[in-house]
């Protein structure tokens, strides 16, 4: 027999799947139980993207310290007490959890700490005890990092980003592993604040799956950096010795380095979160099957956030935790359109992108037109001394108009995660450049370079043609 509910809304796990579904049903009205083994607020505010930025933000800080005489501004060399910005870590962290928990309160959502499990009849059991059944219910366990045979993490020689991100020294010579968001974030702010790095990757390109165009810029600039960066070269193995070890990749590269930092993704947190006799299914790498509208095999029960096969990114987690909440009040929400969510890369320079590259539009079958426009010649930039990179907007092309709909936006360098707004609104709106060419960019201002790209689409660029 199934239990009366205690809860409408019943959420397994707090981060920013599990707590936007809590916040978010709670908005709405109903009453929200949500069960939380750590602290609230899950990777993202605690392992992830705000401690990431946060050591990020030192790396800039740093930079411009020491281009300060350029500026005619006399400072003193700059060194890193990384103990310190670690300590400016946990302040922001700990002040963004305080807030999120008095969010959670003033909603009147209660949180149950433990571990849950669900069982039949939308049943969470809470570390064996507690039991709470929900009218529906969101799972939102969320992911831990993936890593490679013969890398055991010790936290001293091999780590992944929750190691790294816990550290108060920073090590002398660190190879990273896996050339995506994290690798590529960690290589930036590692090598700005002194380490040497080596990042290896196995595909041929850094951040797979991103811009061509927009990698080079980003590819060069680590080299220009430092960075001894490797593509098409996947990792075998590594041989510890004296406190030291060697990472064996390629066909025979090594490098002898004081740790590795293992970045090669991360995997769907589903072990033990389902007792026997539910439908909700499971694929053979760990992720809980859903349907467009987050929905698993058992009625009234969805899944959000890293723990189903879509972008793991946290606010992909909050647009996914609201759908699966407008479909338990019956709203009918429009599913989440995976390939036009915005993607941003706190790298130094910034990555940020929305909907197809140029290379996934001509494969999809668009026949297509771009523009690029350097930030080398923008006002702002020049101002800010950060010349390096371009925008790139890539269009569906109309024989009579040049250009149709905007197919995807691609940007890299200074703030560009900052100005991605316009690009993602142009992308998801299908507007052509026309359309948006129409609208006046502030001068003097960054936002001119994406303005500038698009009227150039317009076959009447102001600066480039
Ligand atoms: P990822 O899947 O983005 O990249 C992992 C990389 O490792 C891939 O490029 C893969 O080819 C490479 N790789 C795998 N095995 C390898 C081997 N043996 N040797 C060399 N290279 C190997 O995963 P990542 O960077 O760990 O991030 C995890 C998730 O978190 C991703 O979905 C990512 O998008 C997300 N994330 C997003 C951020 C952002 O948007 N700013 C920041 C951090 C994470």
């Amino acid at each position: 027999m199934t239990a009366p509910p205690t809860h409408d809304l019943v959420v397994v796990g707090g981060g920013p799947g599990g707590y936007a579904a809590a916040l978010y049903g709670a908005a709405a009205g109903l009453s929200v139980a949500m069960v939380e083994r750590d602290k609230v607020g899950g990777t993202c505010l605690h392992r992830g993207c705000i401690p990431a930025k946060e050591f990020l933000e030192t790396a800039s800080v740093f930079r411009t310290v020491a281009g300060a005489k350029e500026f005619g501004v006399q400072a003193e060399q700059p060194t890193v007490d990384f103990g310190v910005s670690q300590q400016r870590k946990g302040k922001v962290v700990d002040q963004l959890w305080k807030g999120l928990g008095g969010l959670l309160k003033k909603r009147r959502v209660t949180t149950v700490a433990g571990t849950g499990q669900l069982g039949p009849g939308r049943r969470v059991t809470v570390d064996g005890g507690t039991e709470l059944v929900g009218r529906h219910v969101v799972l939102a366990t969320g992911s831990v990092p993936r890593t490679i045979g013969g890398f055991e993490v010790d936290g001293r020689l091999v780590l992944t980003s929750d190691e790294v991100l816990a550290l108060d020294r920073l090590p002398g010579r660190v190879a990273v592993i896996g050339g995506g968001a994290i690798g590529c974030e960690f290589a930036s702010m590692l090598s700005d604040l002194g380490t040497q790095v080596t990042l290896l990757e196995a595909l041929p390109q850094l951040l797979p799956g991103c811009d061509a165009d927009v990698v080079e810029v980003l590819a060069r600039s680590f080299k220009r950096r430092g960075i001894d960066v490797h593509v098409g070269v996947p990792v075998h193995g590594h041989r510890p010795m004296d406190g030291t070890t060697t990472v064996l990749y390629g066909e025979g590269g090594q490098v002898t380095v004081d740790a590795v930092v293992v970045s090669v993704g991360r995997r769907p947190r589903s072990d033990g979160l389902l007792a026997a006799g539910t439908a909700v299914e499971v694929d053979d790498k760990g992720f809980v099957r859903v349907d467009p509208w987050c929905r698993t095999g058992e009625d009234g029960v969805y899944a959000v956030g890293d723990l189903i096969a879509t972008p793991q990114l946290a606010h992909v987690g909050f647009a996914e935790a609201m759908v699966a909440v407008q479909d338990a009040l019956g709203e009918q929400p429009l599913p989440i359109d995976y390939g036009r969510v915005p993607w941003c890369i706190y790298t130094f320079p910034e990555v940020a992108f929305v909907g197809l590259s140029e290379a996934a539009a001509t494969a999809a079958g668009h026949d297509v037109v771009t523009k690029k426009d350097p930030f080398g010649g923008n006002g702002r930039a020049l101002i800010l001394g950060e010349t390096e990179g371009l925008v790139k907007v890539v269009a569906a092309r109309d024989g009579a108009a040049g250009a149709g709909p905007i197919l995807g936006v691609h940007m890299v360098g200074p703030w560009v995660t900052e100005q991605l707004g316009a690009g993602h609104l142009a992308v998801n709106w299908e507007a052509t450049p026309a359309e948006v060419g129409r609208f006046v960019q502030p001068h003097p201002s960054l936002s001119e370079v994406f303005g500038e790209t698009v009227l150039a689409l317009t076959g009447r660029g102001l600066h480039i043609s």
